[in-house]
């Protein structure tokens, strides 16, 4: 049961055949490098910066660990299990490098800053270590490994957004991109270590961001999904047209790159989105209908405790009001089962809060005590473990029957479909999402669509995670 809290995304769609940076010949690059990457998307958008870094620098992509020369492993620390598996790996690449002297192993990501001494000091686990906003020095930092140096910059920075850097993309399908937004996190969640991680929140030039979702246009894919830690406060002062852009109107300029083009985010903060974009959505049919909208608890008081800034009231309010603005629109949520001082009463009030919002998807976790963090300087993680479990499987178990509810409402409907490639498990099927990010598996049947095309499908049978549907042609 609890296999369903992964801290490795795992979704059909990212097993894609279309890559660029990936050598076939070893000898057109001067050094290979192998990157594996964990936790959120952003990690996963930062991985393809990083490696657009090493190309520009001479140095290409492999998918075979064995053959690489340079390790990468780009680290999450939002749950100690996250740690946990990586420290694993680092220890399993290490063992690698014995049997091919030579060979770097480098830390990137959020655990950098914490525990660089420990991984190169301590435990001589890596050769490098550099955090979200050092990826420019990631060239130099190799070059001073391979001497013999230490190799370290930690450094956050108030600026670094990374914009004029057109990422690689690395195992993408060809179809959909994540495009970064903004870098950091002020709102400094009691539970979160990511505004210590990641640094202060910085939005990145809106010419940069229309561009690099134009060219992805141009070049074939259909589907770009924003991110950033908290993207309703994108704000850019735009000083060549003297205006200033915020997420509902940077949401509007990328959706008139083209109407063939869906535009998803992630993530939403409920004390955030506004109406403005609310109503931006609703204006556009390719601006996808669905928001994640990180609940956390349903409790009001462990909502201050958590330093969310709103009550079980406002929150409740504002999935009414997205449902009145958008009745088809689709909504997750992120949710966390045993924080500090929980009891029974502000459980319930969760699961209640979760029936009222009929979530079509929670990515749900127990609490785990992060160092630095507001709630591990100020309280104590004093549920027990086998609590914070119970409630958790009761979570889950509430939402598996939310997800099987929403998809039995779909029964009989019809939608428009990206395809997105065949499905894994039968090469006959295509799978691609509807605007509610729904997954949607159907026959190819004889018609000859392609992968990146919009069918119309009717759905006529689901299982709790998946719509199966036809094609109708309209
Ligand atoms: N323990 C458990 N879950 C956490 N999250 C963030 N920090 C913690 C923590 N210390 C969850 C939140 C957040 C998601 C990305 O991870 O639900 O929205
Ligand atoms: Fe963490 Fe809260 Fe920022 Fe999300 S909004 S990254 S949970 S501090």
């Amino acid at each position: 049961m609890l296999d369903l809290v992964t801290d490795k995304v795992q979704d059909e769609t990212r097993q894609g055949e279309a890559f660029s940076p990936f050598a076939n010949d070893p000898n057109d690059y001067r050094k290979r490098f192998y990157i594996e990457s964990y936790g959120c998307q952003m990690n996963f958008a930062d991985s393809e910066i990083v490696a657009s870094i090493l190309n520009k620098e001479g140095f290409g992509a492999t998918r075979n660990v064995e053959e690489a020369d340079l390790i990468f492993v780009n680290t999450c620390s939002i749950r100690e299990k996250a740690e946990q598996t990586v420290r694993k790996r680092l220890t399993e690449f290490r063992k690698l490098k014995e049997k091919k002297p030579g060979t770097l192993v480098g830390v990137l990501g959020c655990m950098a800053e914490r525990l660089k001494s420990k991984f190169l000091e301590e435990e001589k686990l890596v050769d490098l270590v550099v955090g979200p906003d050092a990826y420019r020095t990631l060239p130099a930092l190799v070059t001073d490994a391979e001497g013999g140096q230490k190799a370290v910059n930690v450094l956050l920075s108030r600026d670094e957004t990374y914009a004029d850097i057109s990422p690689v993309r690395l195992d993408s399908n060809g179809i959909s991109a994540f495009v970064s937004i903004m870098r950091g996190c002020n709102n400094m969640c009691s539970f979160c270590v990511v505004p210590f991680t990641r640094g202060r929140e910085r939005s990145r030039d809106v010419d940069s961001i229309v561009n690099e979702c134009t060219e992805l246009f141009n070049s074939g894919y259909r589907e770009v999904t924003l991110l950033g830690q908290n993207v309703d406060s994108y704000y850019f002062n735009d000083e060549k047209n003297n205006t200033i852009i915020t997420f509902a109107s940077l949401l509007e300029r990328v959706a008139m790159v083209s109407p063939l083009l869906r535009v998803r985010f992630s993530t939403s903060h409920p004390k955030d989105i506004t109406d403005d974009v609310l109503h931006t959505m609703a204006k556009y049919e390719n601006i996808c209908r669905y928001i994640h909208l990180p609940l956390q608890s349903g409790s009001t008081r462990v909502l201050q405790l958590m330093n969310r800034t709103y009550t079980r009231e406002w929150y409740k309010a504002k999935v009414d009001r997205i449902r009145e603005i958008m009745p088809d629109c689709g909504i997750s949520s992120d949710i966390i089962a045993g924080f500090c001082t929980e009891e029974e009463n502000d459980h319930k009030a969760t699961l209640d809060v979760m029936e009222y919002s009929r979530y079509d998807m929670s990515y749900m976790f127990f609490y785990s005590e992060r160092p630095g963090t507001l709630a591990q300087r100020r309280y104590k993680d004093d549920i027990p473990e086998d609590i914070k479990k119970r409630r958790l499987v009761e979570i889950i178990e509430l939402q598996n029957k939310l997800s099987l509810d929403s998809n039995k409402k779909d029964l009989g409907k019809i939608f428009k479909v990206l395809i997105e490639g065949e499905s894994k498990r039968n090469s006959d099927n295509w799978m691609g999402r509807n605007s509610q990010n729904k997954v949607i598996v159907f026959p190819k049947g004889n018609l000859n669509y392609k992968k990146g095309e919009y069918v119309t499908v009717k759905v006529n049978d689901c299982t709790q995670a998946t719509l199966l549907g036809e094609i109708v042609e309209m």
